[in-house]
């Protein structure tokens, strides 16, 4: 059996032979299928919103959406959030291997050195104004680290990839933390190289006039997991805008400005805001069935549910859902809790989201374990970006070392006006 697509263009009568390589054709084989008119370049494919079409080769993270898997490098999701840290997942997503004993610990080492921001970095915010949303903070600043790290624009020297690679990890945190003690008015506080990633995280957003914070362990350790499960998902809506910004060859903090304003979107992520937003306005589990009927008729969504590739339930949500608990023990419970449970059991039973297989995704939980730790609403996605970054980064590492890549520039079908003549203003 050849692994081979028989096209036959009913317009010229013509057969074409396809190669199949990897379950997918070449869009670019296409081209050769054309009619006699001049004019015709040949055969498109037409794809909004990429709903069929893989636009790279990639080594770093598997989806089976039918089955919930989600492998990073091969490893499953389950078993790194069980045993592994945010910052060997994040080695492993770089490297395509787990660190030795030795590695891990250099690795954690160059992290922890570049933690501080340069002094400006800190004026620069200062300027928003006191209620600017961390996340438009967070993308601006991000894009301006440009201008202090301008050997970044050094994208094909191999140490000096790998140092913005470094202090895009470390740093993101930082300015995170900064952003949110901005949007309270608190005094920034510096990264405390003695604590672990995410204990530092919580230093810099929570300290107050001790002179030594200690993290609370768990939640330390909870931010990890949610931090581990964000890291990386292919080729999502930032993603893809990383490599789309990155295949002009930019700096890698103007790629990632980029990448993180496409997860700002409610519909990307910005969704678990939305979704504690929805719960709290939906205000009691009386208000359920209402709810849920006013979405069937089309009036909003249900945010948190539903998801492009997955159409079981999403493997990120069930962890979510197992460490909310480990941080409400913790925390207290979120009083949004039931209201987000009974929600998940009406949907998951009613036929509109059954048919339409909409299953909560890793949006539907994890706001409510940011908002028991004391995270405001308009922090979740800055979180998100935090962790994703280390994603964004491999991917747009993957993409600037791929022979078969070249900058982006999808085609149109133009259905616009012909050529026709300018029309004076005294004629229109
Ligand atoms: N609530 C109600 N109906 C929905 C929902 C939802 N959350 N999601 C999809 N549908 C319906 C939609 O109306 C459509 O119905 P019909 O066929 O009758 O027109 C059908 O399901 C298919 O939806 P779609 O919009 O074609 O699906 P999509 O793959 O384009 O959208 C999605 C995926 C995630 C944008 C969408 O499910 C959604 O808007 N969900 C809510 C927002 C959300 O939770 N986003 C987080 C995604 S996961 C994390 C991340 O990527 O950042």
């Amino acid at each position: 059996m050849a692994d081979t697509l028989t096209v036959t263009d009913n317009r010229t009568g013509k057969i074409y032979e396809i190669p199949i390589s990897d379950g997918a054709i070449k869009a670019t084989d296409l081209k050769q299928i054309r009619t006699a008119d001049p004019d015709d370049t040949g055969l498109l494919t037409y794809d909004p919103a990429f709903m069929n079409t893989a636009a790279c080769r990639s080594r770093i993270t598997y989806i089976d959406g039918d089955k919930g898997i989600l492998l990073y490098r091969g490893y499953p999701i389950e078993q790194l959030a069980e045993h592994s840290t945010y910052l060997e997942t994040a080695y492993l997503i770089l490297n395509g291997e787990l660190p030795s004993a030795a590695a891990l610990k250099e690795w954690e080492h160059r992290i922890t050195m570049h933690t501080m921001v340069h002094e400006n970095i800190k004026k620069f915010m200062e300027g928003f104004t006191y209620d600017a949303h961390p996340m438009g903070v967070f993308v601006s600043t991000v894009a301006a680290m440009s201008t202090f790290y301008r050997d970044g624009k050094q994208i094909f020297d191999t140490e000096r990839r790998q140092l913005q690679i470094l202090r895009l990890i470390a740093k993101t945190p930082t300015i995170a933390a900064y952003a949110y003690r901005h949007s309270i008015g608190r005094p920034y506080v510096y990264p405390d190289n003695d604590l672990s990633f995410t204990g530092n995280f919580l230093n810099m957003l929570f300290k107050m006039t001790e002179t030594k914070y200690v993290p609370n362990e768990k939640l330390a350790r909870a931010l990890d997991i949610l931090f581990i499960l964000h890291a990386d998902h292919e080729q999502n809506c930032s993603t893809s805008t990383m490599r789309g910004i990155g295949s002009s060859h930019v700096d890698p903090y103007s790629a990632l400005a980029g990448a993180a304003a496409a997860l700002y979107g409610p519909l990307h992520g910005g969704a678990n805001e939305a979704v504690l937003r929805m719960l709290a306005e939906i205000g009691s589990v009386a208000n359920i069935p209402g709810f849920i009927k006013r979405v069937k008729a089309g009036d909003g969504r249900l945010m948190g549910f539903g998801h492009r590739v997955y159409k079981s339930y999403d493997p990120r949500a069930k962890i979510i859902k197992r460490t909310a608990y480990e941080v409400f023990e913790v925390t207290g419970k979120n009083p949004l809790l039931d209201i987000a449970l009974e929600l998940e059991r009406i949907a998951l039973e009613d036929e509109y989201f059954v048919s339409r297989k909409l299953y909560p995704n890793v949006d539907f939980y994890s706001g409510l374990i940011y908002q028991a730790m004391r995270f405001p609403v308009e922090m979740f996605a800055v979180l998100f970006a935090i962790a994703r970054t280390v994603g964004w980064v491999a991917q747009w590492e993957e993409m600037l070392l791929d022979q078969e890549q070249k900058i982006f520039r999808p085609r149109q079908l133009y259905t616009g006006a012909a050529t026709r003549d300018y029309v004076p203003m005294a004629n229109r």
